[in-house]
C-alpha cells in the first residue's frame, strides 16, 4: 500500500527542468509531491493576503506593493527582503513552519485554485491576482528562460512559443490559468488587476489595492508607494529587484524592461497572427480588456 502511495505521489518528469503533477507544470526540485498535497490542509487566517498570477505577469512587482502597504503598519520589519517576507506557498526552498508566521501573512502563489488551500474559499483571505496580455508575458517568460538556471534555455523564440502555446512550460497553459481563476473568481475574495492597467496608471492601481487590503491610504502614503513600484526605482531596491537571488539560481535580471507593447520587437507578423487566433480560439469569449498596444 505504501508503495503505491507513494507511486501516486510522484511528480512525472516531462522535460529536463520540468515535472508533471496534477496537471500543473512544476520547475524540477522546487517542491515536492507530498508537500503540494500538504496544502489541502494548510490552515487559512482571515488576515492572509495571497498575490496569485501566471509567472513573468508582474508577480514582484505587485509584490513590492502589498509589502509596502503592508510595511506602512509595522513599526519594525523584519524581514530582509520582498521574498521572505511575502514567499510562495508552493517552493520549499527556504520553507518555514508558515503557522509559527504572525499575522498578516503575505504569500505569492502561481498555482491553479484547485492546487491552493482550500480555506480561501473561506472568502474572508484575499486575493490579489494580476494577469499581463499574453504577447508581452511570452516575451518575459522567454528571457527569463535564459536567465533562470534550472529552466531550459529554449532552443529559439519560435520554439518557444510553441512550447508555450501548448502550455509545455512551468505554471501549464497560459490560457487555462486564466480561464480557471477567471471562471472560480466568484468562491473568493479576489481583485482581478492586469499589468497594463498598473502601467497605465500605478497610482490608480495603488490605491485599488489598498482598498481591497481594507487599507485607508493617505494620498501621502499611495505616493510613496507609488514612488517605491516605479521601474527605475524598483530596479535599484536591492529588497525588491531579486539580485539577492544567489547567481547559481539566476544568472539574468528579473527587473527586464519593464514596458508594455516589447513583444513587437520579438513577434513576426506571421507569429503574431497565429498568436491571435489561438487567443481568439481559447479565451475569445472571456472578453479580456487589455491595453494592448500602450506605448
Ligand atoms: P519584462 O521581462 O517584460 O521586463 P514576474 O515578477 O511575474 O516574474 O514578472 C516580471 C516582469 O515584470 C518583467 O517584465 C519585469 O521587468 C516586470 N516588472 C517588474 N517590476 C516592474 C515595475 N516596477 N514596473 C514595470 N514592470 C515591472
Amino acid at each position: 500500500i505504501h508503495d503505491s502511495v507513494d507511486q501516486n505521489r510522484a511528480m512525472e518528469k516531462i522535460s529536463d527542468s520540468l515535472c508533471r503533477y496534477k496537471d500543473y507544470n512544476f520547475g524540477i526540485g522546487l517542491t515536492t509531491a507530498e508537500y503540494i498535497d500538504s496544502l489541502q490542509s494548510f490552515e487559512i487566517r482571515d488576515s492572509d493576503v495571497f498575490l496569485v498570477t501566471y509567472p513573468k505577469s508582474g508577480t514582484i512587482w505587485t509584490q513590492q506593493i502589498i509589502t509596502s502597504i503592508y510595511e506602512l503598519d509595522d513599526d519594525h520589519v523584519p524581514y530582509p527582503n520582498n521574498l521572505e517576507r511575502m514567499p510562495w506557498l508552493e517552493y520549499l526552498e527556504g520553507r518555514e513552519d508558515y503557522s509559527l508566521r504572525p499575522s498578516p501573512r503575505l504569500f505569492a502563489s502561481h498555482l491553479t485554485p484547485t492546487l491552493l488551500p482550500p480555506g480561501l474559499r473561506s472568502k474572508k483571505a484575499k486575493i490579489v491576482y494580476v494577469m499581463r496580455n499574453p504577447k508581452d508575458n511570452v516575451v518575459s517568460y522567454y528571457h527569463y528562460c535564459h536567465a533562470w538556471v534550472h529552466l531550459e534555455t529554449p532552443k529559439s523564440f519560435d520554439d518557444f512559443l510553441e512550447q508555450y502555446l501548448e502550455g509545455k512550460v512551468g505554471a501549464s497553459s497560459w490560457f487555462d490559468h486564466i480561464r480557471v481563476w477567471h471562471a472560480k473568481r466568484g468562491q473568493y475574495n479576489i481583485l482581478f488587476l492586469s499589468y497594463e492597467d498598473m502601467i497605465l496608471d500605478l497610482k490608480a492601481a495603488v490605491s485599488r489595492i489598498g482598498l481591497f487590503l481594507g487599507k485607508d491610504l493617505s494620498d501621502e502614503s499611495v505616493r510613496q508607494i507609488v514612488e517605491k513600484s516605479t521601474f527605475r526605482n524598483m530596479k535599484k531596491d536591492p529588497k525588491a529587484n531579486y539580485e539577492f537571488l544567489p547567481t547559481d539560481v539566476m544568472t539574468g535580471k528579473f527587473m527586464r524592461k519593464g514596458r508594455v507593447g516589447d513583444w513587437k520587437n520579438s513577434f513576426t507578423v506571421a507569429q503574431s497572427e497565429r498568436f491571435d487566433r489561438v487567443v481568439q480560439e481559447r479565451v475569445g469569449d472571456m472578453n479580456l480588456a487589455f491595453t494592448w498596444d500602450v506605448a
